[in-house]
């Protein structure tokens, strides 16, 4: 019945809209069902792959996705045995810089699994936009399928450079960093898309769209903290400055004891309750990804209270992170002198003097646990410890001769160098991790 019913949605689509039923698949058998129900549809309709997946994309902590190269080869071979057109997804995947990888909702874990940085893909070409085994293969198959073209040349791949480890001299911790944004009053706790963060001249631009949130409140008493709908994404709770618990997953209905390890009722001195939010990204395909934006609001949303009672009169700081607030933290003069790891969130700052035009470089993050990286302001990406991604891709444009400015969010614990190098780690799955 399902059958019958999706065929005649299709036939009715294809006939009246004109449009080509075409088909996506990784593995070859399930792509002669597609296409023989294609060619149900009408003899006159061409064979064409939208999407041949000839590898997919990876999610943090968890394992690195590839597809072999016999499955490749023997798939791409059966496609052109059909004389059916093909489009490689992906032929290059490149990189989602800055805050741009999205996520997935996961059904049976009920939790959001958000893209790693790298869109490397295990494509044809590598994230540098290198050639790989796979693109050798799919040019010989195709010159032996269309044999009256001449096989094109192959390119050479662009070289990378070691550019070694860069110190860290500076440090900024988030006191700082929150005088370096607007600050919203609010009687509540409200998502970041609802500030009214980018109107001009009246007119609404939207609110905070990328990047963290926090929540500032003064508190004298209650001990129980409650987030009654599922964080979004990863809320890290501060007492006094002191991290007191890190929430991720999508649960209901947990409970912080923000007086835990105090003697709360002899000192009954206020307190300053920061609720740091990440937005970790948002779902871009699948239920979820097309229902309806405003199912996937950001930061708090009235969902969190003390001891029973809702949290009022809330500092809000929109860390967006974006161009602008980049220039305000690279030309602040509140920069602090590098005295080693501290396990709060903060920016950390060295320099590499590069003598030469810079070439494409990997930036190391295995010695570092969670945040994101500004390369002369190019906000390059996220990274975790958790993996499988170990590295960030650098492209030789983001950098300059002469000095360049390497800026680290970190969420947890720093280290006092970050080191560049010339080959990816795209595989490096980390499971026993402190802040999993
Ligand atoms: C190509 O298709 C023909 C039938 O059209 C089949 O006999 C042959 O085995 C196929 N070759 C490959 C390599 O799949
Ligand atoms: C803030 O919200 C609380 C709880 O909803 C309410 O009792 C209080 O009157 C509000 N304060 C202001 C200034 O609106
Ligand atoms: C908390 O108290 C401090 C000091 O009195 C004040 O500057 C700050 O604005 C207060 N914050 C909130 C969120 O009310
Ligand atoms: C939270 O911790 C405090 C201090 O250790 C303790 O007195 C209190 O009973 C705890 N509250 C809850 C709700 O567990
Ligand atoms: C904390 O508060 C929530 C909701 O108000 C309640 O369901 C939960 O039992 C409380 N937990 C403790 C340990 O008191
Ligand atoms: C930094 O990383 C190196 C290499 O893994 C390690 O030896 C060192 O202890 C780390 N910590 C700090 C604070 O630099």
């Amino acid at each position: 019945m399902r059958d019958f019913l999706s065929h005649f949605i299709c036939r009715v689509f294809c006939l009246v809209w004109e449009a080509l039923p075409t088909v996506n698949f990784q593995d070859i058998e399930q792509g002669e069902q597609l296409f023989r129900k294609v060619e149900a549809l009408s003899d006159d309709f061409p064979l064409m792959v939208t999407e041949y997946w000839s590898g997919w994309f990876d999610h943090w902590g968890t394992e690195h996705h590839t597809q072999s190269l016999q499955d490749f080869g023997s798939t791409l071979t059966a496609i052109l045995n059909r004389s059916a057109s093909v489009n490689f997804y992906m032929f290059h995947g490149g990189t989602n810089f800055g805050f741009m990888s999205g996520a997935n909702w996961d059904f049976k874990e009920i939790t959001l699994k958000t893209d790693v940085t790298s869109y490397d893909y295990d494509a044809l070409l590598t994230e540098a936009g290198d050639i790989t085994e796979k693109y050798r293969i799919a040019r010989q198959l195709i010159y032996e399928a269309t044999k009256e073209r001449n096989r094109p040349e192959i390119p050479y791949d662009t070289p990378k450079e070691d550019w070694g480890a860069v110190s860290i001299k500076q440090y900024m911790p988030l006191e700082t960093i929150l005088t370096l944004t607007k600050k919203f009053s609010e009687n509540g706790t409200i998502p970041m898309e609802m500030l009214d963060l980018h109107s001009v001249d009246g007119v609404d631009f939207g609110g905070q769209r990328y990047g963290y949130i926090l929540y500032q409140v003064n508190i004298t008493e209650g001990h129980n903290l409650t987030f009654t709908e599922f964080p979004r994404d990863r809320i890290e709770v501060f007492v006094d400055g002191n991290s007191v618990a890190i929430l991720e997953g999508m649960v209901d209905n947990v409970n912080v004891n923000i007086s835990r390890g105090r003697h709360t009722d002899t000192q009954p001195k206020g307190r300053v309750l920061d609720i740091l939010v990440e937005n970790r990204g948002r779902v871009n395909y699948g239920i979820m990804g097309t229902t309806i934006l405003d199912e996937q609001l950001k930061g708090l949303n009235n969902n969190c209270f003390l001891d029973g009672e809702p949290l009022t009169d809330v500092e809000i700081y929109p860390l967006e992170f974006d161009d602008d607030f980049y220039k305000r933290l690279s030309g602040n003069h509140e920069w602090e002198v590098y005295s080693g790891q501290t396990d709060l969130p903060g920016f950390y700052r060295g320099r590499l003097f590069i003598g030469y035009t810079p070439l494409d470089s990997y930036l190391s993050m295995k010695d570092w646990t969670k945040g994101f990286v500004y390369v002369n302001g190019h906000n390059v990406g996220r990274y975790w410890n958790k993996g499988p991604q170990q590295t960030l891709f650098v492209p030789g444009p983001y950098l300059r001769q002469g000095f360049n400015e390497i800026i680290i969010f970190e969420q947890h614990k720093s280290n006092n160098s970050v080191k560049f190098q010339e080959t990816y780690i795209l595989d490096a799955l980390q499971v026993d991790v402190g802040h999993a």
